[in-house]
């Protein structure tokens, strides 16, 4: 099982010098990359907060962007040492560069904001212990649901709710891609729409292979069951292999493709976590988001059910969660995000019962199957005929 890097390890960490302590009086922001994201989260603070804003840097300052800004910088690193950045805004991504940079940021003991989903999933709890320990801050509601302020509502209003479950629609792209193929359009076709839109990962197996909603599931089970938390240990499918007609046998049963992503507690206190294509009820929560909508259900001992919904990719939509985190960094009353410490979360398999379609029928299993043991189970059934799918069936009973 993937381990979280600690502090008390020698890592990366250590290599870096760090000015924790030293007080960093100025505003000045600083923004990484001005990409989809990147360039909605430029203009809306052109807008908001014209005289904070210092320098954007960006791998080419030559190349035309629909941004009103003259100086483009070529060298991230100067930006993030500039003094007069005190709010280092990383919109880059992935785990290459954007991970140095965020490093650095912190150990200059700076305010960083990220909508860096692949870098909070899998280093998140040990970024925000050195953020701790540098006196920098460490944001990141953009990371999921994009305009969505699950983050906030999970580390704040929640921040004492006893969950037992979070999860949902995680993933703008799988989504679309899903809707489309319901409406009668070709995967690849769909695909491609989705990455003309900017919703899809700049690789989409990113999307269609459940990565990008791991990361999101990671950091929300992370902050709703308190425990440091990454997405290589979540089981995981994606929809690469479903058909037209694997769609077409959920409408006939009143069921819309989803790609679920749930963590759960189960009875017995053990957390069962998971992403998946899973067939759910045309009236659940879940069977709502169209496009790049997401949908997010908390269910808690004390605050019951609540579902929130709303535009989870896309530029603007995640620019707004990126200037609100920068508002709160602005804002010395806010406090950062907590880091958790203790035992890290572990999960096993989510469970469900499972539509397996062969050849000449199908059949619904009578007992949930852990999504680990999807072709296992498809082989038993196999017996009937050659299995063309094997997909989960979301039911609350399950
Ligand atoms: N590729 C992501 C999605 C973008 O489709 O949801 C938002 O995180």
């Amino acid at each position: 099982m993937p381990t979280i890097p600690r502090l008390d390890r020698p890592s990366d960490a250590s290599s870096i010098s760090t000015t924790a302590g030293t007080a960093v009086r100025e505003r000045g922001i600083g923004l990484l990359g001005c990409g989809t994201v990147g360039s909605s989260v430029a203009r809306r603070l052109l807008v908001s907060h014209p005289e904070l804003l210092r320098a954007i840097a960006v791998r080419d300052p030559h190349k035309p962007r629909a941004v009103a800004w003259d100086d483009f910088e070529s060298d991230p690193f100067e930006v993030v040492d500039d003094p007069a950045v005190r709010i280092v805004i990383e919109c880059i991504g992935g785990v290459g560069i954007a991970r140095e940079l965020v490093l650095r940021a912190i150990a200059r003991g700076k305010d960083v904001v990220t909508a860096n989903k692949d870098l909070i999933a899998t280093e998140g709890p040990w970024l925000a212990a050195f953020a701790a320990r540098t006196g920098a801050t460490l944001r990141y509601e953009a990371a999921v649901g994009g305009a969505i302020p699950i983050v906030r509502a999970l580390s704040g209003a929640l921040a004492n709710e006893d969950v037992s479950e979070v999860g949902g629609v995680l993933n703008g792209t799988t989504n679309f891609v899903l809707d489309a193929m319901a409406g009668g359009a070709d995967y690849g076709e769909a695909l491609a729409e989705a990455q003309r839109l900017g919703f899809a990962e700049s690789d989409p197996r990113a999307d269609v292979d459940g990565h990008d909603a791991a990361h999101k599931l990671a950091i929300l089970a992370g902050l709703a069951f308190r425990r440091p938390s990454v997405s290589p240990q979540l089981a995981r499918r994606g929809i690469s292999s479903l058909s037209s007609d694997d769609v077409a046998a959920g409408a006939e049963r009143g069921w819309r493709l989803k790609l679920l992503a749930m963590a759960q507690r189960t009875a017995s206190g053990q957390i069962e976590a998971g992403i998946t294509p899973a067939f759910i009820p045309e009236d659940h929560p879940f069977a709502q988001p169209r496009g790049a909508e997401n949908v997010v259900r908390v269910v808690g001992r004390n605050c019951g059910t609540l579902t929130f919904s709303g535009l989870g990719a896309g530029g603007d939509p995640t620019a707004s969660a990126v200037v609100a985190d920068v508002i709160a960094a602005l804002d010395a009353r806010t406090t950062s995000l907590p880091a958790y410490t203790g035992a890290d979360l572990v999960s096993s398999p989510l469970r469900s019962r499972v539509l397996v379609r062969f050849r000449g029928g199908s059949v619904v299993t009578p007992e949930p199957v852990p999504l680990d043991e999807l072709e296992a189970t498809a082989r038993v059934y196999g017996v009937h005929g050659d299995v063309r799918s094997i997909i989960p069936i979301w039911s609350e009973a399950a």
